[in-house]
């Protein structure tokens, strides 16, 4: 079914094809993106994924389509028109179209594109029953602060995860464990949550943050510090954070089980103050 789609200053439909085949989102990954979720129509974390676009958006010098209304005028009336009240949007800027040629042109006019689409949030068993993953090397390049389309690796690596059996890779690399294919990675040991330090081996998480926050004021202390591949081996709870799978615990990682396969504590708790969050968002 079509969904509704925003596409260089116009609304249209997920029908419609839009994209020219030299648009350098297509040819080089030469694109940011956003996913962000809504519930009800509204959306959550929405200045929160503004900003972590327009900062990757200056990382590869690509102008800004939009001021911070402008982009909240179009997501309002992208969820207005929706024909369903919760789900994800997908918002992708590129550096626009151009004849193929590495070296761009100056001046160029990016290629703006933001849809709607229905998602299957995890319900209240699939969020009790956790995920299993795998570990994988993290083949990805060396910026992977910036949320761009080149997801080649990611996809790689999450497709070996799906035929493990498993629902997301962890990418590990130097020996440090530093976050799943789409997903920010959380460790818990003696009770309190280790995860990886904001820098260019990891995507600045928007639940990520949401979480840490949440955690400091329920007065779980929280180390954003490397973790060894090793320390896999001996963790009480493990969960990932991203916009569609929330916190989701991690019951199993490359077949061995963690903490007997249950949900643990501070992942149920984390878990519901990011739920009640969202529901005041
Ligand atoms: N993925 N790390 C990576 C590599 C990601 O792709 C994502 C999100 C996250 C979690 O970020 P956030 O909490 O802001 O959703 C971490 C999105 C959902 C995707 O690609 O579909």
């Amino acid at each position: 079914m079509a969904d509704v789609l925003y596409f260089n200053g116009r609304f249209t439909t997920t029908d419609e094809r839009v994209l020219g085949v030299e648009d350098r989102g297509f040819q080089f990954g030469d694109a940011v993106y956003e996913v962000f979720k809504f519930l009800s129509r509204r959306p959550i974390f929405l200045p929160e994924h503004y900003r972590r676009m327009e900062r990757g958006l200056r990382e590869i010098e690509i102008p800004s389509p939009w001021s911070e209304t402008e982009f909240a005028a179009v997501t309002r009336e992208l969820l207005d028109r929706s024909a369903f009240a919760d789900g994800i949007v997908y918002v992708q800027v590129s550096r626009g179209e151009a004849q193929r040629l590495h070296f761009y042109p100056e001046g160029m006019k990016p290629t703006v594109v933001a849809y709607s689409r229905r998602f299957n949030f995890p319900d209240a068993a699939a969020k009790e029953r956790g995920i299993a993953v795998i570990t994988t090397d993290d083949l990805r390049w060396k910026q992977c602060h910036v949320k761009s389309t080149n997801l080649l690796a990611n996809a790689l690596a999450k497709k070996k995860a799906q035929r493990a059996g498993a629902v997301e890779a962890i990418f590990i690399s130097e020996g440090i464990v530093r976050e799943g294919g789409s997903s920010s990675f959380f460790a818990v040991r003696d009770g309190r949550v280790i995860t990886h330090p904001l820098d260019e081996h990891i995507l600045p998480g928007v639940v990520r943050d949401q979480v840490i926050g949440l955690a400091l004021a329920a007065k779980i202390r929280v180390d954003e510090r490397p973790l060894r591949e090793d320390e896999l081996f001996d963790l009480d709870e493990a969960f990932i954070t991203s916009t569609t799978m929330g916190v989701m615990p991690v019951t199993e990682i490359d077949g061995r089980i963690i903490a007997n396969s249950r949900r643990g504590e501070v992942t149920t708790t984390l878990q519901r103050l990011l739920d009640e969050l969202e529901s005041r968002a």
